[in-house]
């Protein structure tokens, strides 16, 4: 059933290829520069929206940080996230005018349903990202948006994350062409950057015997550090999130810009720290923080875009070049390198200790 893998989780890594073709199949109209995605929201809805919330929790929160600067980039929409437990929706001036999403790959985490509930109840339109047909979530939302990764077994979610942030590029480039805010040639570049991205994730998966070397070598630190900026801060946060739940060894994100405002105190020769340094993400700037921990003795390890030039690190792990998408792919060397710290210790990786698949109580 595992399909000769040892765990799930690293079965549903391995599957992040086809889960992502997956995502993308028959959804890109390459002639138009448009998708088509069967949403049944009314015509001109998407068109005159002033503002996207995005609701979710965990890792489907990190994944919409990364869709909230798509849509804002890409379809040049007013886009936010919020923690789902956090959010309050008042209606606004034009709560018709909003578009809340709730991206959830269950379907059925209570505090993303109470959300979208709220959301409904002010007069917002709603929409679901999902993983799960039939689910509580499709029920709530006025429209559904399957991801179409197949069933996530481990607890922690892998492949669910980048077919969420797939999804949410295809439906930015949707809005971006409805609204007019995205040319033809720019829609095809993203496009394209897209269907490259599975055999991208491929190149990655090919790399694992270098990711589990560095798992050897760093797998007793005191605590791991992650950081980078733009697409590359949510992708830290969610390296750090991965880390932390099946290793149990203390892991966080940084925007990197961050560290020297304090996190920095923390840093010494025991705390390697893990970089997002992708075209696109301020690379440059990243490296320099990366240095300066570097400077304090911290290990440093780079996912580094193909070409790009980056100062000393003690391994560089290659993305290759996918535009916006890169770090996307630098989080696949992260889920890796989680994989192997708790399984060269041991840990019940695919049912850690204290956590649920699917989380419905508030
Ligand atoms: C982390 C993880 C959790 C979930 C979170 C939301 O690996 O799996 O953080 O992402 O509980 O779950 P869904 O997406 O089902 O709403």
């Amino acid at each position: 059933e595992k399909g000769g893998y040892e765990h799930y989780m690293r079965k549903e890594i391995h599957e992040q290829p086809t889960a992502l073709r997956q995502a993308l199949s028959g959804r890109i109209d390459l002639d138009r520069a448009g998708v088509d995605l069967d949403l049944e929201f009314p015509q001109g809805c998407l068109e005159s929206l002033e503002e996207i919330q995005l609701v979710a929790c965990g890792t489907s929160y990190y994944a919409s940080q990364y869709a909230a600067q798509l849509l804002e980039e890409v379809a040049d929409v007013r886009a936010t996230v919020e923690i789902a437990s956090e959010y309050e929706f008042d209606g606004g001036r034009d709560p018709w005018r909003t578009l809340v999403i709730a991206v959830t790959q269950s379907g059925e985490t209570a505090d993303t349903l109470g959300a979208i509930r709220r959301a409904a109840g002010a007069g917002a339109r709603t929409l679901a990202v999902t993983n799960t047909l039939g689910s509580s979530v499709t029920r709530e939302a006025d429209d559904t948006l399957f991801i179409r990764a197949g069933p996530e077994i481990g607890v922690a979610a892998t492949k669910t994350f980048v077919s969420q942030v797939a999804t949410l590029a295809l439906l930015a480039v949707d809005i971006g062409r409805g609204r007019g805010t995205l040319s033809t040639a720019d829609a095809r570049d993203l496009l394209g950057d897209l269907r490259g991205l599975p055999g991208a994730v491929q190149q990655v998966l090919d790399e694992e015997d270098r990711v589990l070397k560095a798992a050897r070598e760093f797998r007793d630190s005191e605590s791991f550090f992650f950081v980078g900026r733009r697409f590359g801060y949510p992708v830290a946060l969610e390296g750090a999130l991965k880390l932390k739940e099946i290793s149990y060894d203390h892991a966080e994100g940084f925007a990197a810009g961050e560290l020297k405002h304090g996190p920095l105190a923390l840093v010494t020769d025991k705390t390697p720290v893990l970089a997002v340094l992708t075209d696109g993400t301020r690379a440059g700037e990243t490296m320099n923080n990366v240095t300066e921990a570097q400077t304090r003795g911290a290990p440093a390890i780079g996912a580094v875009s193909a070409g790009l030039e980056t100062g000393s690190l003690d391994i560089g792990l290659e993305v290759p070049n996918v535009g916006i998408f890169e770090p996307l792919v630098a989080n696949v060397y992260f889920q890796l390198f989680a994989y192997h710290v708790a399984n060269l210790k041991g840990r019940s990786i695919d049912k850690p200790r204290n956590l649920a698949k699917s989380v419905t109580v508030e």
